[in-house]
């Protein structure tokens, strides 16, 4: 019995019981990416800006800290319209109530580039469980043309 089994996978590795099955050729490995599209090189840009702005509060894994600082996870500010999302960036924030809950700590205004918005909001939004789609530059930029403090 045993032996019989072996000879079986013997030929079938040997391409002997299906050629056709062993000349197939193995899949080609697509570069890595995330389900909606969004390339590798620009979650890692959005990474490092998330670890050197904004994860001294939001935390690594995004869950902030209780009654201080929100958690950027399934909520309507990261996952919903992109334009309040820039100027949450653009302007900062203070005592706004984030799903019934209230965060004592200030967000400050971010100083940074349109480039650097785009790929920190793009991070945030297909990090910590989230999925949605990229911020792009030219919609920081629109954003940021016609923001009023
Ligand atoms: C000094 C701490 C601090 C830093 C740094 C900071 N935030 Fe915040 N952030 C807050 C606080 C506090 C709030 C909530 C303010 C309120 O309740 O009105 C907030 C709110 C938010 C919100 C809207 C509410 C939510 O939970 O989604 C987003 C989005 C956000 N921050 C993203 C960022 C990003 C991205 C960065 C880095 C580029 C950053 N923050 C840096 C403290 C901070």
């Amino acid at each position: 019995m045993l032996v019989k089994k072996l000879l079986v996978v013997l030929a079938l590795s040997a391409g002997l019981v299906s050629p056709a099955a062993a000349q197939r050729k193995p899949p080609v490995k697509a570069p890595a990416k995330i389900a909606a599209g969004i390339p590798a090189a620009l979650l890692a840009v959005g990474k490092s800006v998330y670890a050197q702005n904004c994860l001294t509060c939001h935390q690594a894994d995004g869950l902030g800290v209780d009654g201080l600082n929100p958690p950027l996870v399934k909520n309507d500010y990261v996952l919903g319209g992109k334009p309040r999302l820039v100027k949450v960036l653009l302007n900062g924030l203070q005592g706004v109530d984030i799903n019934g809950e209230q965060y004592h700590n200030v967000m400050p205004a971010q100083e940074l580039t349109d480039a650097q918005m785009a790929a920190v909001l793009t991070y945030v939004r297909n990090a910590f469980g989230n999925k949605a789609s990229s911020v792009s530059v030219a919609e920081v930029k629109a954003v940021r043309a016609t923001n009023k403090k």
